[in-house]
């Protein structure tokens, strides 16, 4: 149902999604790996209009920071991205709610750029498959955060843990993870954005680094299959980008040592930093116990630490 406003026609009908924080990386698995979680997510509204796409809202943690010029928002560039590769004939009113401050390293930008192209999606009548659907949002990941990477855009639609194949042609796959991963988020108070943290990465790496970064990624998909926990463990080890960025993050190894002394099975940087990610095993471990510790480190060294225990989660929802 239409009803005129001003000069411009807009439906009444809004649309809500959340979208969720997602992990990136994950050890061995640079721009490839990413794991959605239960929370923290954004919550995006949209209703059709009828040309061009106006964000009339953004509030949230980290707000202030969030251009609502939509050839710069993630959110608005994905829903872009959508109604071009759908041929709609209709622009999009948005209202972005933020969960996931900017500069976190729990795909802030990549829940906004999900949530966008998830609700046009919607708005389009599902035209789009949740391949078409990642690489849209994907590429407002490449406008707004110095370089096309699809790992935390991704999880964030698909849900689960998800595996890029391949960006040319684009593929990715989708694994549903254990159920017993538990997941502990540490985010200090320091924020790093993803443009600065990708310059520090290494333009190149030698043979002997790279077939340790395959074995324990190979291991990890297998591990993630089959549910072996502590396999996971064992084959979250990055050698090549988490040591070039740890200067980033202060206190990222004490924090790491803390957690693994509190029973994780692998505790490491979450994406581009600065949030510090463990996972648990749900079944013996109390996550709280892990997330207090590194809590503790923090305050300790007169830093605020926010904490999320929670766990895997399936990707954007229609609310
Ligand atoms: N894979 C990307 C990176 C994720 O590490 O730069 C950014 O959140």
């Amino acid at each position: 149902m239409y009803a005129p406003i001003g000069c411009m026609k807009m439906s009444d009908e809004w649309i809500k999604v959340a979208a969720p924080a997602t992990t990136s990386n994950i050890g061995p698995g640079f721009d490839i790996f990413g794991l959605a979680l239960h929370e923290p997510y954004d919550i995006i509204e949209g209703r059709k209009t009828e040309h061009g796409i106006v964000i009339s809202e953004v509030s949230g943690p980290g707000s202030d920071s969030i251009p609502k010029d939509p050839t710069k928002n993630s959110v608005a560039i994905a829903a872009q991205a959508v109604l071009g590769r759908c041929g709609a004939d209709f622009g999009i009113e948005l209202k972005i709610r933020k969960g996931i401050r900017p500069g976190s390293g729990i795909g802030s930008s990549g829940a906004s750029a999900g949530g966008g192209a998830f609700i046009a999606n919607i708005m389009c009548g599902g035209k789009l498959s949740k391949q078409e659907t990642v690489l849209c949002a994907a590429h407002a990941e490449d406008v707004t955060s110095g370089g096309l990477h699809a790992d935390n855009v991704a999880p964030c639609i698909m849900g689960g843990f998800t595996i890029i194949r391949s960006y040319e042609p684009f593929e990715v796959i989708s694994i549903e993870p254990p159920k017993d991963l538990g997941v502990v988020l540490a985010l200090p108070d320091i924020i790093v954005y993803t443009a600065d943290s990708r310059k520090v990465v290494p333009r190149e790496v030698s043979i002997k680094d790279m077939t340790y970064q395959i074995g324990n990624a190979t291991a990890l998909v297998h591990a993630m299959e089959t549910g072996d926990l502590a396999l996971i463990g064992r084959s979250v080890k990055d050698i090549i980008v988490e040591p070039a960025r740890a200067h980033l993050v202060p206190y990222l190894k004490e924090a790491e040592k803390v957690a693994m002394s509190h029973g994780a099975l692998t505790s490491f940087l979450g994406g581009s930093g600065p949030c510090i990610i463990t996972f648990y095993d749900k079944s013996t471990h109390n996550g709280d116990v892990i997330a207090n510790a590194i809590k503790e480190l923090y305050a300790n060294n007169g830093m605020k630490c926010d904490t999320w225990v929670t766990n895997c989660g399936t990707g954007c929802k229609r609310l």
